[in-house]
């Protein structure tokens, strides 16, 4: 099997609220671990308690960036809650997809692939733009 790509935690992942931060990390670490189990034919049950954390971690985590968001004001906060119900309903379609493939290799590929891209893509396009009303905020009530 091809190796599949990791992703670094890097800077220009970075929104500039450290819980959100945080989160982002460790949803980064998770698709880097679902990664592993794949490779490592870990078979149906890790990969399936893999995706279980996910939807926990990454609902519990959108839940927290909207209140931030909400409370902040952000210009961006109905955009972000209405990406991360789509989000909900894309993962548990691949879920079900997975559990119905017999945990098929090539599903869980596709479903590591579209975490990932789905992950990077709305953190750079949509996360960030709350961190920066965030620490804009922040910044003014400061002076
Ligand atoms: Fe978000
Ligand atoms: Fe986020």
């Amino acid at each position: 099997m091809n190796k599949l790509p990791r992703f670094e935690w890097n800077e220009s992942l970075k929104v500039g609220v450290a819980s959100i931060d945080t989160q982002h990390r460790e949803l980064v670490q998770a698709v880097n671990d679902l990664a592993d189990a794949i490779e490592m034919g870990q078979g149906t049950r890790a990969i399936k308690q893999l995706l279980s954390f996910m939807k926990y971690y990454a609902e519990w985590h959108f839940a927290h960036e909207e209140t931030v968001a909400a409370k902040h004001q952000c210009p961006m906060a109905e955009v972000n809650q209405r990406a991360h119900g789509q989000f909900v309903q894309i993962f548990q379609g691949l879920e079900q997809r997975y559990r119905a493939s017999q945990a098929d290799e090539k599903v869980a590929l596709e479903i590591h692939q579209r975490l990932a891209d789905w992950l990077v893509g709305h953190i750079l396009r949509v996360d960030k733009q709350i961190g920066d009303h965030v620490c804009l905020q922040k910044c003014q009530s400061a002076l």
